[in-house]
């Protein structure tokens, strides 16, 4: 049907149809403010907003994708890696914040300036790490990553581990040493863990047991010293077909990757240098929004690239995400 309306109009306006019919021809628009180290994007389904956080700004912010508008919430409690609400309630997030898991209160509808909050559990007790990125497995368990803290922009090696955490709040170390843990998925079989130590470069995927939350067997899917693109993979995601999403920091693009093939699928343009994640949202979950970073530039730079920080939506991409897991806590305890 699509190659049949293509052919009439090829001699028109040749190009465009092409890129149409590829299914190329999507819009990226900025949707926020720029902030500073904006990542960690969360659709919440329930409510359909997007939560993300900012991390050195020790924000939470919440984007209403209907109105354009954003509220936040302060976090006194150090750098914020990850936020996720927990499942069954309208005001309770829990949050990766310096080195432990926090439990916020907040029902995101106006600003906060000092969001009330306790701390779960401590994930490390050093000082030279903090939480970065994390996700909610399909059985509500929270898998938590950390990385040295930045140092004059250096991460010293392998001091972080990715760690899941369940309802008993005891984290269990699944990964370790890793040096910048970030992107995290699964597939939508939910037999498949998809992760990323962003220093390696490289895509590892993991057999999944979903009922035990046990990972297995490490392979690499995508090795991006191998293609010619600037940066480091940093958050991601995954559609419904099973291909990923990925953030690439310093290198201006998100890129879609078919895992099973190890191909490079698409690349997609972003108008800042540094991506930092990816999530799907809208009501039919066929909207990437990306996050970007804007932390610790000079006037001079912020004038060159004015976006940087912001979030963005891509739309027309013809994908669709999975739903976002919500933290299963026990509110009995
Ligand atoms: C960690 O930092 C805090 C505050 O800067 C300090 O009080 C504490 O002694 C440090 N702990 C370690 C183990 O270095
Ligand atoms: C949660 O994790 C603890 C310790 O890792 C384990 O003993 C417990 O069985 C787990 N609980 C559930 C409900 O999976
Ligand atoms: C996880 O569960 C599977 C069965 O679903 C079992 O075969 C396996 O031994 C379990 N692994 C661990 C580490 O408990
Ligand atoms: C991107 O990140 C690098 C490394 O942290 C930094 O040097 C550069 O200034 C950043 N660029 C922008 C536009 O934020």
């Amino acid at each position: 049907m699509r190659k049949a309306i293509c052919l009439e109009y090829v001699s028109l306006t040749c190009v465009l149809v092409i890129l149409v019919c590829s299914g190329e021809a999507h819009k990226v628009q900025k949707v926020t403010e720029p902030y500073g180290l904006s990542e960690g994007p969360h659709w919440n389904h329930r409510t359909q907003k997007l939560y993300f956080v900012d991390i050195y700004n020790q924000y939470i912010r919440r984007l209403d994708t209907a109105t354009g508008v954003v509220t936040s919430a302060y976090i006194e409690h150090g750098p914020v890696g990850v936020v996720v609400p927990v499942e069954d309630s309208y005001d309770k997030l829990v949050a990766g914040s310096g080195t432990d898991l926090i439990l916020v209160t907040w029902d995101g509808d106006t600003n906060e300036e000092k969001a009330p909050f306790e701390v779960l559990t401590s994930i490390e007790s050093d000082n030279d790490t903090r939480v970065n990125d994390g996700k909610v497995d399909s059985s509500g368990r929270f898998w938590i990553g950390t990385m040295g803290n930045e140092v004059n922009g250096q991460v010293a090696p392998d001091l972080g581990s990715l760690y899941r955490i369940n309802d008993t709040l005891k984290p269990i170390t699944e990964i370790s040493p890793v040096s910048i843990s970030n992107g995290l998925a699964w597939n939508i079989q939910d037999n498949t863990f998809y992760y990323i130590d962003s220093p390696t470069h490289k895509i590892a995927a993991y057999d999944y047991d979903p009922i035990n939350g046990t990972i297995s067997n490490k392979r690499i899917v995508f090795d991006l010293n191998k293609i010619n693109m600037k940066g480091i993979p940093d958050g991601m995601t995954i559609d419904t077909n099973g291909n990923l999403w990925i953030a690439l920091f310093g290198g201006h693009h998100v890129i879609h990757v078919n895992p099973k093939t190890q191909e490079l699928l698409r690349k997609i343009k972003i108008p800042a240098e540094n991506i930092t994640s990816v999530a799907f949202g809208g009501p039919h979950l066929d909207i990437l929004y990306v996050t970007t970073s804007g932390y610790g530039l000079t006037a001079h730079q912020r004038k060159q690239t004015p976006h940087a920080g912001a979030v963005f939506a891509v739309k027309g991409l013809g994908v669709r995400g999975t739903l976002a897991n919500s933290f299963i806590m026990n509110t009995k305890q």
